[in-house]
């Protein structure tokens, strides 16, 4: 199993390591623009092989893809983070071109490839690949709602006290701060209805801090977070290396799903080998729908600034 990461930044990085420590994949390719970068991030990941017991092979490329050649899975995560203030949405002037060039590369050298698009704003760069290249719908992924949904877990088990094991809970819809759908509804505390335990305020609160997650961190940080970022597309590479046909959250191109058409948003799928095995469609009440569909109308005004970049 060869994998590649594109960008050997923050989220990069911390992907590439994950995957290295779950020890599944032969090798990792990671891959970066900036010279020398990506060789040092693989050289510093493979000094840490005898101490966290992993046989992962880790090499650095300065984007050189033939050394990406026969990935089975590649993640992109190239491009800009936002800075505090800033929109995921305002980054698409300068990461469109980057991913469009990431994967038109990426699918020359491995022509089977599947690809997690992680670079922001993520719908529409996961839209883009889809529109740029012919590659097979199953095998373009965007993630987000993967993250999003483990932030949402993270506040749950805040608000009710309790480890995140005990809760389950999905985020779907668009990749952004207001256009996230966190399921409050549908959350649940082994097995229990979470509203059993939280009044409607805490659970909108729940919600509303899980939207501004990555906002937060962000204000915190100086730049977007990678540790829970990267953890969730390792999730995701982990689910399709071993045909785990696991349920995540993913933004995927829809034709008819969830009402909607021509466009990239977040639903709960199945992962294995093949990519994309299954979009699971699950009956939203009516609140939920106006909220999907809104974010939907928001994806599609950023997807339009698309234009120069696909002319
Ligand atoms: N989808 C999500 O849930 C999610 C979560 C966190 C971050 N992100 C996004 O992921 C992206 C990366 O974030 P980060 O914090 O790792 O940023 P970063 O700046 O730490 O890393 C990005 C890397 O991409 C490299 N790069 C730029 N252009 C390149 C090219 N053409 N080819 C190869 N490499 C190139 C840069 O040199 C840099 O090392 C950002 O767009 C960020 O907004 C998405």
């Amino acid at each position: 199993m060869k994998v590649t990461v594109v960008g050997a930044g923050a989220v990069g990085a911390s992907c590439a390591e994950y995957i290295a420590i779950k020890d599944f994949a032969s090798e990792v390719v990671l891959v970066d623009i900036k010279e020398n970068f990506a060789e040092g991030k693989a050289m510093d990941l493979m000094q840490c092989a005898s101490l966290n017991g992993f046989d992962t092979k880790i090499v650095g490329s300065t984007n050189d893809y033939s050394k990406t050649a026969g990935s089975d899975i590649a993640v992109i995560t190239s491009g800009i983070p936002r800075k505090p203030g800033m929109t995921r949405e305002e980054l698409i002037g300068i990461n469109a071109g980057i991913v469009r060039s990431v994967a038109e590369n990426l699918i020359k050298h491995s022509p089977n490839v599947i690809l997690i698009v992680v670079s922001n704003p993520m719908d529409t760069m996961t839209y883009l690949v889809h529109k740029a290249t012919n590659h097979p719908k199953h095998k373009i992924i965007g993630m987000g709602g993967a993250l999003d949904s483990a932030r949402f877990k993270y506040r749950l088990s805040e608000a009710l006290g309790c480890p995140t094991s005990d809760v389950d809970g999905m985020v779907i819809a668009a990749h952004s701060d207001t256009g996230m759908l966190p399921l409050t509804r549908l959350a649940v505390r082994n097995g229990v209805p979470v509203s059993n335990f939280l009044s409607t305020e805490r659970l909108e609160q729940v919600a509303q801090d899980t939207k501004v997650g990555g906002a937060t961190l962000t204000g915190m940080l100086g730049t977007s977070a990678w540790y829970a970022p990267g953890a969730a597309v390792s999730a995701l590479v982990q689910a399709i290396a071993c045909d785990q046909k696991k349920m995540f959250p993913c933004s995927l191109m829809l034709n008819g799903e969830y009402g909607q058409s021509d466009i990239c948003l977040g639903v709960p799928a199945i992962l294995g080998s093949n990519g994309v095995e299954k979009i699971v469609e699950i009956e939203l009440n009516d609140a939920e729908k106006a909220k999907f569909n809104e974010s939907a109308d928001a994806v599609r005004v950023v997807n339009g600034d698309l234009a120069s970049v696909l002319a």
